[in-house]
């Protein structure tokens, strides 16, 4: 789990993420700078991500919100098809094979999804 601390942000209800479903997109600041994320539902855990491929600072979606390969088993990069691992964003197969997406800490409670900045990762106001 990826270093996090502060209070966490509310993100969207748990019933916006459908397993394998579209993601939810959102931005956040990394180091002062707006940058696209991304959260999907993946054997009913909401992980997150930053929307930038290991391989070369690109975002992923095929189109906007779409991450997952045909099968809904691996989140696909559209640029040149690396294959990333939904629980923890490591990279299976591609140019970036054992790299990592930047992971941003989610929760769940009450229906709703939060996620929590870190040192790096701030929400953008
Ligand atoms: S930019 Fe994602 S696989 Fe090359």
């Amino acid at each position: 789990m990826p270093e996090s601390w502060g209070e966490p942000e509310w993100l969207c209800a748990s019933a916006d993420l459908r397993e394998c479903g579209d993601a939810v997109m959102f931005d956040v600041l990394e180091n002062g700078l707006s940058v696209s994320a991304f959260a999907v539902r993946f054997r009913s855990v909401a992980v997150a991500y930053l929307n930038r491929c290991a391989h070369l600072p690109a975002q992923m979606d095929w189109q906007p919100g779409r991450f997952w390969d045909v099968e809904g088993r691996y989140i696909v990069c559209a640029m040149h098809g690396a294959l990333y691992d939904p629980p923890d964003g490591r990279c299976v197969l591609g140019p970036c094979r054992g790299a990592h997406l930047t992971a941003i800490t989610l929760t769940e409670k009450d229906g709703q999804v939060y996620w929590y900045p870190s040192q790096h990762l701030q929400p953008v106001f």
